[in-house]
């Protein structure tokens, strides 16, 4: 646990209120009272650092960091890359992004650096080296995080300077080693696209090349592999005088980087999560979807995470921003602990008077101080995580099941130009996802390349690409007793984005022969009946023959192929697998996984069906601790579920216990 403790914070700019000493006192006071232990300082602070290139001001910074210290608040210090100050992009304008259609950003905004730029990463280094020598020993301070939100704001995360297409000639030049083989890789006799000089290689753009799937696939590897490297540049410059922890802030499913590459520079990972809480009054997609980035981020290094940022009340850059209904900020705080994190943080402390986000959510308003409702439900918090501390620490979350998701596989997938143009990976993950967040069961979601032994049920939905090792990984898996389940349209193409021949390379364990798409227009409705129930089939319709000894437990009711299978079950060394071969809806994949988690052996932590809106969440430790949780807005109640103490009162629940709407129970089992 970084700091030994729950943290409980936030984003805090005090350099926004330096003329007004009577609100930084303000400040600590209303901390203290408000349960908060740790602010994140320096975000994007990078003109009140260094005024002018080579003069540092670190005074105000240090005074701020020394008087949260002396009042038992640490520090999150963050370094002020995310945003550059304008005597730098005047001085040296190659500092700034250019865009995907050549043209070179103007000054201002966030997130507008190159990240190749050797000025740039010598400029950042200079001031990390700074920060490192004044306050890297500082006892305050538990963390570094870099920068913010790499990848954020502009043209999917990428430069496309010069600079930027020369490192990518680079990069390709090491992986293929020559242009025949890359030649190769991307099927460049097609349209006449052979390279004859590595020159000629320019990364893809709206105006230019955007339909060769091999150079699309390696120039976002490429932009993850850059951006990681500045990242690692920062976290070495950061750790030259100090050892203390680095992190970043990711989100979520972020399509332009590839976590999965961009974690192994961290130590911890941490992330901001902004759910989209009533947008309707059915709160499960949203939970779903939160609770699935959670696990995410858990998943990257399999530890527990920070949540680095998420709002006390409202975001306001949604077109239409609601309030936190009550009890939802304590559930939403509650979920990110449930699934493995080791915070509650805010943006923002205090709101600033202006700027974009002055009227983003804040702990404290313009008005009002410490007397409104955002800040009693802080409070709450910051009562709780205490509380709850003693039971959560030195627990991790450890489900048996984890769903196969990996950036490249999204890159490709979403690019295929394949049977549908409009395929969702994200949306198609979550949806078999809800099954099990409905049910309590929590999952990982990891890449190709992560182990699969330790699980009992992998379950990877349209996964379209499937990496070197990967299908004898998974072969394995089965073989020894793993349960195996994917969709159609996996298996398709290898790791360059060219189509597998001959058979797919999981026939053998799959159990099938796919051989057609379809995707017919309205007016095409299909069905098939399984255990007794008929239910519809989506969109993407594949047409595939079982190979023995596979058994299809469903088939097409209607149109040419009927009789031919939707679902198929084959056993295979001392495991099982399901393939899925159509698009399939929520209510298909709750009875599917039922059955399938009755042969694994997964349960929610009370063997129970759970009411809708219902889930759990467990870490793991020396005594397990259980998170039930109600998204919905009315009571639920659980019968049936044995005996349970509860953290926060200690009360005993004998055989059954109530939810109020959107509330959070904190539960060890007793005999
Ligand atoms: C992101 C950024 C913050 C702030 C919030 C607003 O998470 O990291 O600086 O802009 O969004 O929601
Ligand atoms: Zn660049």
């Amino acid at each position: 646990m970084i700091g030994n403790q729950l943290l409980h914070g936030g984003d805090y700019n005090p350099e926004q209120w330096l003329e007004h000493p009577e609100i930084l006192e303000e400040d600590i006071a209303w901390m203290k009272q408000a349960g908060i232990n740790c602010v994140t300082l320096g975000v994007f602070s990078w003109s009140m650092l260094e005024p002018e290139e080579g003069v540092y001001d670190f005074g105000w910074l240090e005074e701020r960091i020394n008087q949260l210290y002396e009042n038992g608040i640490r520090v999150v210090l963050a370094t002020p890359s995310g945003a550059m100050p304008h005597w730098m992009t005047a001085k040296y304008p190659e500092v700034m992004q250019v865009q995907a259609d050549g043209k070179r950003n103007l000054p201002g905004r966030r997130h507008n650096f190159c990240y190749t730029s050797p000025v740039y990463r010598t400029k950042v280094r200079e001031m990390d080296l700074e920060l490192s020598k004044r306050f890297g020993r500082h006892k305050a301070v538990l963390l570094w995080h870099i920068s913010n939100e790499l990848g954020g704001n502009f043209s999917d995360g990428a430069c496309y300077c010069e600079q930027c297409q020369q490192a990518f000639r680079g990069w390709l030049k090491q992986k293929y080693k020559t242009l025949d083989a890359l030649n190769h890789a991307w099927w460049n006799r097609f349209w006449s696209h052979v390279y004859t000089d590595w020159g000629q290689v320019h990364a893809p753009a709206p105006h230019g090349e955007g339909v060769v799937h091999g150079l699309n696939l390696d120039w976002r590897r490429f932009v993850s592999d850059q951006m990681a490297d500045f990242c690692q540049a920062e976290a070495e410059a950061l750790r030259t005088y100090a050892t203390l922890p680095v992190t970043t802030n990711f989100m979520e499913f972020f399509k332009p980087l590839d976590y999965h590459r961009l974690h192994k520079c961290l130590d911890v990972v941490s992330w901001d999560n902004y759910p989209d809480w009533h947008k309707n009054r059915d709160e499960v997609p949203v939970a779903v979807r939160s609770a699935a980035g959670h696990s995410l981020m858990r998943s990257l290094k399999k530890q527990p995470f920070l949540l680095m940022e998420s709002t006390p009340s409202s975001v306001n850059w949604r077109p239409q921003n609601p309030l936190k209904r009550p009890g939802m900020h304590m559930l939403s705080s509650m979920q990110a602990i449930a699934h493995g994190s080791d915070s509650v943080q805010y943006f923002q402390w205090r709101k600033g008077r202006g700027g974009f986000e002055k009227f983003h959510g804040a702990v404290i308003d313009h008005k009002n101080g410490a007397g409104t409702r955002t800040f009693r439900d802080v409070m709450q918090v910051g009562d709780r995580l205490p509380a709850i501390e003693p039971w959560v620490k030195d627990t991790q979350n450890r489900p048996k099941a984890a769903f196969i998701f990996d950036w490249e596989n999204w890159w490709a997938l979403e690019d295929a130009a394949g049977p549908n143009h409009e395929l969702d990976y994200v949306e198609e993950v979550l949806r078999h996802y809800q099954a099990f967040w409905e049910q309590g069961i929590d999952v990982d979601f990891i890449s190709m390349e992560e182990r699969l032994d330790g699980y009992a049920l992998v379950c990877a939905p349209y996964n379209y690409l499937y990496r070197a090792g990967y299908a004898d990984r998974v072969r394995a898996f089965v073989q020894n007793g793993g349960c195996y389940v994917t969709t159609c349209f996996s298996g398709v193409v290898d790791d360059t984005d060219l189509c597998f021949t001959g058979h797919h390379p999981l026939e053998d364990v799959l159990g099938v022969i796919p051989e057609e798409e379809d995707v017919p227009g309205d007016g095409f409705a299909n069905s098939f009946v399984f255990d007794g129930v008929s239910y519809p089939v989506g969109r993407l319709r594949e047409i595939c023959h079982v190979k023995a000894p596979a058994k299809p437990l469903a088939v097409y009711s209607q149109d040419f192929y009927a009789g031919c299978p939707v679902v198929v079950q084959n056993r295979y060394g001392a495991g099982v697998s399901y393939y899925l071969a159509a698009d399939t809806g929520i209510e298909f994949l709750r009875s599917f996984y039922s059955g399938v988690w009755k042969k694994t052996g997964l349960c929610n932590p009370f063997g129970l069906r759970l009411p809708y809106g219902v889930t759990t969440a467990v870490r793991n430790g020396k005594q397990d601790v259980v998170f039930a949780m109600n998204f919905s807005h009315d009571p639920a109640y659980l019968d049936g579920i044995g005996n349970w103490q509860d953290v926060d009162t200690m009360e005993l629940y004998e055989g059954a216990v109530q939810l109020d709407g959107l509330s959070c129970k904190i539960l060890i089992k007793q005999p």
